[in-house]
């Protein structure tokens, strides 16, 4: 009997038989999925997110981008996405946007009414629309896929868990401690998933006075590099307060692309640095693991 209702309830949801499919054959082409996440708002994730993904690009990594804060999607602003841009196919589904050759995104802004519509969503709907996210969407082979998360540990970060079981995390922080213990609940969250954190960034990390060249300690300093002595989850860099970050960020064009030189920019190309020489290792260590099975196995 209980045989029977589970061959029922196999047969009952085909639709969805068919989008895990999908997604598994989307997600099998993407090399690295990193979800940035962090427990506050206003911490730099999208900054970090769009830099990192655009410093990866620059890079010659063929990279996706895809926002999935529902309630306050950036992505698009920051890249300096006019409305209407976006491609709709004959079939009425939306292609993701191109910011370069090799750098696709994807964010719900633009499947808005109006840019000042609030999205009024509950968990399963956004469930789906991130689900949408990847299944709809032609993001091809991937080196990277960064995924901009919103504030705390939510339905977003759980929808992104359960699709991408191997998406990896990182978190960031601003040096004080408010920020830290909010922190600390998205290593939680990552190690109740089992999803692994790949590094902490520390975002408005002292600033450099464009008078003096001295630096200053805005929201004090080296918290981050402390959590990530404390915790063993390794330090991928910080990034200074810089006024440069607001205003190419507001026109669209993030400061890796404008300011390609500045101090900043350089802080930003040691992240990506640091991102992969993590990964790169994470995939010789996934190989070095396979053989050893294959070993294993060997009569
Ligand atoms: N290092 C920084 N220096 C100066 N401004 C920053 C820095 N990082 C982020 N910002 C600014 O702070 C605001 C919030 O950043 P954002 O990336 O949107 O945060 P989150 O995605 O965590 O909410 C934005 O206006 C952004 O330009
Ligand atoms: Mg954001």
């Amino acid at each position: 009997m209980s045989q029977m209702k589970k061959e029922n309830e196999k047969r009952a949801n085909p639709v969805l038989d068919e989008q895990e499919q999908k997604i598994k054959e989307k997600l099998s082409k993407i090399e690295h999925k990193i979800m940035v996440m962090s427990g506050k708002g206003g911490v730099g994730k999208s900054t970090v997110s769009i830099n990192l993904a655009v410093g990866l690009s620059l890079q010659n990594f063929y990279v996706g981008l895809l926002d999935v804060d529902i309630h306050g999607p950036n992505v698009p602003k920051m890249l300096g996405l006019e409305r209407g841009e976006l491609q709709r196919r004959p079939d009425g589904t939306v292609g993701p946007v191109y910011y370069s050759p090799n750098l696709k995104f994807m964010s719900v802004e633009p499947l808005l009414p109006d840019k000042d519509s609030a999205v009024m969503w509950r968990g399963p709907m956004k469930m789906s629309a991130i689900r949408q996210f990847i299944y709809d969407i032609e993001w091809g082979e991937l080196d990277y896929l960064v995924i901009d998360a919103p504030p705390g540990t939510g339905d977003e970060q759980m929808t992104v868990a359960q699709t991408i079981p191997d998406a990896y995390a990182v978190v960031v922080t601003t040096p004080q401690e408010v920020a830290l213990l909010d922190v600390r609940k998205s290593i939680s969250f990552c190690k109740k998933v089992g999803m692994p954190i790949i590094g902490i960034v520390e975002n408005m990390s002292g600033m450099i006075c464009p008078h003096c060249g001295k630096a200053i300690d805005v929201f004090k300093r080296g918290g981050g590099e402390r959590l990530s002595e404390e915790t063993g989850i390794p330090f991928l860099g910080k990034i200074p307060v810089d006024p440069r970050i607001v205003t190419t960020g507001d026109a669209g064009k993030p400061i890796m692309a404008m300011y390609p030189n500045s101090h900043t920019a350089e802080a930003f190309e040691r992240l990506c640095q640091n991102v992969i020489n993590v990964t790169q290792t994470m995939i010789l260590k996934k190989k070095e693991q396979e053989e050893e099975n294959k070993e294993e196995e060997k009569p």
